[in-house]
Parts: C-alpha cells; sequence; structure tokens
C-alpha cells in the first residue's frame, strides 16, 4: 500500500474568537478541539502526523497530545505557506499526504477512509472533501468543469457574485499525491485578496496540469464545519453532544432527557444505566453496568461508579470511586474518595477533602452507614460496615473502625445499648 503522512494545520490565530489561547486549544466537550482531529487522522495509520503550530505554539502543542511531530510557522502567511513550512518532513516520504485542519473537529474516521478509497481507486492527484451547504458563506468554493471534476477553489473574499452563488464548498481536507503536490507547492503565490499563499491555488494548477483531481461530497455538513467563532464553538457542542449521546444510547444505555444532558467526550457508560434530565457527565470518567444518575447530578473527572451505583440529585463526584451498589441520593459532595460496596451516603454528606493547600482521601467501607449531613474532614477512614450519626463531624486521622458507630461535634464513638457501663 502507498504510504501516508498526514499534516494538520495549526498555526493560525483564530482572530474571530477574541481569545488570549490558541483557537484549537479551546475545550469541545472537554477535550481540545485539535485532538479530534488528531484522532481521526490517527485511526488511518499514517506513518507520521505533523502539526504545523504558530500562534500560542506551547499551548496548541500540549492539545494535540502524544506521538506528533510539530512544525513551527512563525509567521502566518497562509494554508499554502504552512505546508511549505511542513515540506521536509513530507517530501521523501512519497506516497499521499492526508492534510486536515486543526479547527475542523467532526471529521470522522470513516469519511477520512472514504476519501482515500476514491483518492487510490481514482488515480487522482488530490482528492478533495466537500459538502453542500445551506449557508456557505466564509468558505472556499468548488468550481467545476462541464465534465463535473473540481478544478478550482475560490475563497469568499476574491468570489465574484456567481462564484458565490455556488453552495459546494472546500472542507480544507485533502488527499494529495506527495510527488504531485511538490511539483507545484514552489509556485504557489499571494496575489489575492488577503496577500496569503493559498494552498487551494495548488489544486488550480494540479488540473491545469492535466492531473485528476477528485471530490468526494460528504452527506453530513457537521464534519466539514469549521470553528472560527465562539457562536461556531456552541454549535459544535450540540453536534457533538447529539452525536456522543447518540453512541451511549446505541450500546443500551437510557439518556432520558438528551437536550438537558451533558456528556463529555472520553466518559464511558454501561449498558442499562439511566441517565436522568440534568445531569452532567465530565472526563475522564467511568460508569458501570445498570447505574442510575440524576436528575441534576455532576459526576467529574476522575470518577468511577461501579455496577448498580447510584448518584442523585445535587450530589457532585469527583475523582472518587463509587462502589457497586452504593448511593448518594442527595446533596452531597464526594471527592478524592472511595466508597465501598453497597454504602449508603446520607443526604448532605460532605467530604471535606481540601485544607488550603492540598487535597487528602477518604475512605469509606463497605457497606458503612454515612448518616445525613456528615463532614468527613480528610484524610479520614470509615471502616467495613461502620455508622455516622446525622450531623457527625468526623475528623482527620480519626479514623473509624469497621463496625464502629460514632457520633457529635467531633464524632466520638458511641457503644450503642451500654450506656453507663463505662
Ligand atoms: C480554508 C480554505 C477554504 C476552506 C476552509 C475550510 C484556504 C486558502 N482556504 O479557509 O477554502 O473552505 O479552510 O474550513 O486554504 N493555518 C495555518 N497557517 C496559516 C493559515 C492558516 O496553520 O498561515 C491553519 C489554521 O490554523 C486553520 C487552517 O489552517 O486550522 C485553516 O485556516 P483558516 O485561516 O481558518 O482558513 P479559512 O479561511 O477557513
Ligand atoms: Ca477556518
Amino acid at each position: 500500500m502507498k504510504s501516508l503522512t498526514c499534516v494538520i494545520l495549526a498555526a493560525g490565530e483564530g482572530k474571530r474568537m477574541k481569545s488570549a489561547y490558541g483557537k484549537v486549544s479551546h475545550a469541545l466537550a472537554g477535550r481540545p478541539i485539535i485532538s479530534y482531529v488528531v484522532e481521526a487522522a490517527r485511526a488511518l495509520e499514517p506513518e507520521r502526523i505533523a502539526v504545523v503550530v504558530g500562534h500560542d505554539a506551547e499551548r496548541v502543542k500540549k492539545a494535540a497530545g502524544e506521538g506528533v511531530d510539530f512544525v513551527l510557522q512563525e509567521e502566518q502567511r497562509g494554508t499554502g505557506h504552512a505546508v511549505m513550512q511542513a515540506r521536509p518532513l513530507f517530501e521523501r516520504a512519497g506516497g499521499d499526504l492526508l492534510l486536515l485542519s486543526g479547527d475542523v473537529p467532526l471529521i470522522t474516521a470513516e469519511t477520512l477512509t472514504m476519501l482515500r478509497e476514491t483518492h487510490r481507486a481514482s488515480g487522482a492527484v488530490c482528492t478533495l472533501l466537500t459538502a453542500v451547504l445551506k449557508n456557505p458563506t466564509g468558505y472556499g468554493r468548488v468550481l467545476r468543469r462541464a465534465n463535473g471534476k473540481p478544478h478550482k477553489i475560490v475563497e469568499e473574499k476574491d468570489a465574484d457574485r456567481f462564484q458565490k452563488a455556488v453552495e459546494e464548498i472546500n472542507s480544507g481536507s485533502y488527499l494529495f499525491d506527495i510527488p504531485s503536490l511538490l511539483g507545484v507547492l514552489d509556485r504557489l503565490s499571494p496575489e489575492n485578496r488577503q496577500r496569503e499563499f493559498y494552498l487551494t491555488d495548488a489544486i488550480e494548477l494540479l488540473a491545469a496540469g492535466g492531473g485528476i483531481v477528485e471530490a468526494v461530497r460528504t452527506e453530513d455538513p457537521g464534519e466539514v464545519l469549521g470553528i472560527n467563532s465562539r457562536d461556531d464553538l456552541a454549535r459544535m457542542e450540540g453536534l457533538l453532544q447529539r452525536r456522543i449521546q447518540k453512541a451511549h444510547m446505541r450500546n443500551g444505555v437510557t439518556i432520558v432527557d438528551p437536550g438537558s444532558t451533558y456528556i463529555e467526550a472520553s466518559v464511558s457508560i454501561g449498558r442499562d444505566t439511566i441517565i436522568r434530565p440534568f445531569s452532567v457527565l465530565s472526563g475522564p470518567a467511568r460508569v458501570g453496568v445498570g447505574c442510575r444518575i440524576g436528575p441534576f447530578s455532576h459526576i467529574r473527572a476522575g470518577t468511577i461508579l461501579e455496577d448498580g451505583a447510584e448518584i442523585g440529585n445535587f450530589v457532585e463526584v469527583k475523582a472518587s470511586t463509587i462502589g457497586s451498589g452504593a448511593k448518594a441520593l442527595h446533596l452531597s459532595y464526594l471527592g478524592d474518595a472511595a466508597v465501598g460496596k453497597g454504602a449508603n451516603i446520607g443526604a448532605g454528606t460532605v467530604t471535606a477533602n481540601y485544607d488550603g493547600r492540598e487535597k487528602h482521601r477518604t475512605e469509606i467501607g463497605d457497606g458503612a452507614f454515612i448518616g445525613s449531613g456528615t463532614t468527613l474532614v480528610a484524610p479520614v477512614k470509615v471502616g467495613d460496615g461502620a455508622v455516622t450519626g446525622a450531623g457527625s463531624v468526623v475528623l482527620r486521622g480519626r479514623d473509624v473502625p469497621a463496625g464502629g458507630v460514632v457520633a457529635g461535634v467531633p464524632a466520638k464513638p458511641i457503644r450503642r445499648g451500654k450506656r453507663g457501663n463505662d
């Protein structure tokens, strides 16, 4: 098989975001925008993935994650210029170049695979991914010849009114035959309204040189939408939520009200779990089989709910493991805690995990019964089957032994039924 190299463009400033941070480092469903593009590219198993960075480079590099190479484009002089900077990374590779935009996050591995199949089957020098949009404003328009083959992309700012009427847009995702691209890359020039080197001009040059240019049109316009503004970011959150939630539902999760539920990308959920309205699940988190969440629950990063655990209204769980069948149904904060199997966490229980400097852990044993309004000042352990009375404040280090019963402020042991024997 022909070799494949991937280059992702992510050096631009993204002016319309009005942000101090690189555009593609902004979060989408809890993960950086660019991480979705890297993930989709990785599915095609390219020999290498190179990300072109420039504006806010350090943050964008972190956002792109491990296992990719970086190329610095110091001045952002256009998409063509960005590819020229990456040239040393692919010019000797031969084969194909998969070129993606870091700001188009919903592109899927399936679509990229289709793009590659068409590209290879047709022997094209370039295959572009396009879509027909009701509102194509802002995108480059795809111009086709009488025989239907694309031969030119004209940017919005350079388009006349006939060209602006074209609804088929360039998604900014392409496959290029590397030797053919190298043959035209030096001939790009910034003679356009934006004074930039447009990568899209390479397509016109290739077509004019007699090469075959193909296009694959995706039916799901969401896949090609770029993020250029906060408005786009919000719209993309909506599209991605629908995609994430549908995947969970396909796997057997009940989501009672998808519209009021928010689930980040790196959350896994087991089948027969029911999520009631107004719940937020941030990742990374793992929810087991047959759990119940909500209404109004907040599951945060680092949480593991074991099978059959139940989290109810106004309960926030952070970096905690909740054992199978354990319940915390009302008004609680569980942070940096390990809760044993079948434990019952009463209404209003709070793990006081932060002393102003450091976070500390709370351990609650299997079958423990934590009375309503208990404050557990971490680090502290409550043993298996132990009980805390309503309103107890269990101080740090004052561990409650297995089967023990404590109550009061500060909580002290009580020997039930043996009063006066001391
Ligand atoms: C580009 C395409 C347009 C297409 C649209 C799809 C060109 C000339 N135009 O336009 O046809 O419809 O994408 O979303 O290619 N970048 C760099 N260095 C630069 C400039 C840009 O790395 O010097 C990166 C950006 O960070 C971004 C991507 O390239 O991730 C696209 O750049 P952007 O300026 O957003 O291009 P568009 O105007 O959207
Ligand atoms: Ca863009």
